[in-house]
């Protein structure tokens, strides 16, 4: 039976992201590179994101591939990552869209008194050391109305890290209306490849 012990997750020793930018688009998901991966998150993207432009924040971008793919879809986006190499990418990667990219911690992004229709996070919140407290303030940084975005999944078997979703569903009930999850695993077209452990996307309004 599935415990918390058996998913090392928050507070999980962080990556050396930087040491990691110039290789990490090379995974199919991360740069979507190949069109039917690409056109897949694009869909997804359209399907969990407001309609009309929107402003959008998200957190913990990467080389922002997710940040390009909605700016693309006519929101304005602000991303922030930790990594300088990681923002270095993301910056290059966003040149000539509207978007505005800022080094500086997910848990607490460096926003000011700005807020935002939606905040997207995939794959960032499970090793943050306090996810519960980044959850609560990402749901203040929202205008009514406003959503966050998940995508999150506990990866591999014998040693998995990650957050289940009966977590993280368990962290924003509290927080907001309505939450939704949604099954990533075993969509192909998402990661470029059979994924069969768990995958999800959650849809949370306040
Ligand atoms: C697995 S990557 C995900 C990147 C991007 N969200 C994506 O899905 O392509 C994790 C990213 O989160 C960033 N990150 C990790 N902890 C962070 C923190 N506390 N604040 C800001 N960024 C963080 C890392 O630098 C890295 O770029």
């Amino acid at each position: 039976m599935e415990s918390e012990n058996t998913h090392r997750g928050a507070g999980a020793p962080e990556a050396d992201w930087d040491a990691l930018a110039a290789g990490f688009d090379d995974e199919p998901d991360h740069g979507l590179r190949d069109p039917e991966v690409r056109a897949a998150w694009a869909d997804r993207l359209r399907a969990w994101l407001p309609g009309d432009p929107a402003d959008l924040l998200d957190l913990g971008c990467g080389t922002g591939s997710l940040s390009l793919l909605a700016a693309e879809q006519g929101h304005r986006v602000t991303a922030v990552d930790r990594s300088p190499a990681m923002v270095e990418r993301a910056r290059a990667k966003l040149a000539g869209h509207t978007a505005e990219i800022l080094r500086g911690d997910a848990a607490a992004p460096p926003v000011g008194e700005r807020r935002f229709d939606a905040v997207l996070v995939r794959h960032v919140l499970w090793a943050l050391p306090d996810p519960a407290g980044a959850l609560r303030h990402w749901t203040d940084l929202l205008r009514p109305t406003g959503r966050i975005v998940l995508v999150e999944g506990v990866w591999g078997t014998l040693t998995p890290v990650g957050i289940p979703a009966r977590r993280l569903t368990a962290l924003l009930e509290p927080l907001t209306r309505r939450v939704r999850v949604e099954r990533l695993s075993g969509h192909r077209a998402l990661w470029g490849k059979e994924v069969d452990d768990e995958r999800y996307a959650v849809v949370a309004t306040v």
